[in-house]
């Protein structure tokens, strides 16, 4: 499998919205992924199979120390072959790179094996206000 990730790549708002429906279960929506994470991200990272965008994680951040994962997305024909555990090495890395000094992220139960155990998240206390 050929995929090739990049940091901060290009990508198209279609693209993004395809991936966050399917991987998420609602309908395609037209939101402006573009100039969210441009303005409020530290990066993100697409994972293309050829021109296909089949993967995307977000990492917005507080413009200091904390960066934070969201979004993380696989097409669901190119599940379980490590590219989501390779998104989020490079996000890590990378936020590693421009000064983090912590990378949070949230998640059901259903996916600790994915976060804690494949991509190396230390388990830890946290709290959530859902709306
Ligand atoms: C979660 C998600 C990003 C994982 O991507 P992926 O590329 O399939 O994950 P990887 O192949 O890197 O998985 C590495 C390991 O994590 C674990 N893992 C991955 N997905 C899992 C899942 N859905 N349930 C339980 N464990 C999982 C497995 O141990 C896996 O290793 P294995 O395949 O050898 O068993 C993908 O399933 C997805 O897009 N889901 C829908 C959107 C979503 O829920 N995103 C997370 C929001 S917090």
């Amino acid at each position: 499998m050929d995929v090739r990730y990049t940091w901060r790549g290009e990508f198209e708002n279609a693209e993004v919205n395809a991936l966050h429906a399917e991987g998420f279960g609602h309908r395609v929506l037209e939101d402006d992924w573009s100039a969210q994470v441009q303005r409020y991200s530290l990066g993100w990272v697409c994972a293309r199979d050829g021109d296909d965008l089949i993967g995307w994680v977000n990492v917005p951040w507080d413009g200091g120390v904390h960066a934070f994962i969201l979004d993380t997305l696989v097409a669901s024909r190119m599940r379980r072959h490590g590219i989501g555990r390779q998104m989020i090495v490079i996000a890590s890395e990378e936020a590693r790179a421009a000064g983090c000094e912590a990378l949070h992220v949230d998640f059901g139960p259903e996916l600790t094996s994915f976060y804690i155990e494949a991509c190396g998240f230390t388990p830890t206390p946290a709290g959530l206000m859902q709306f």
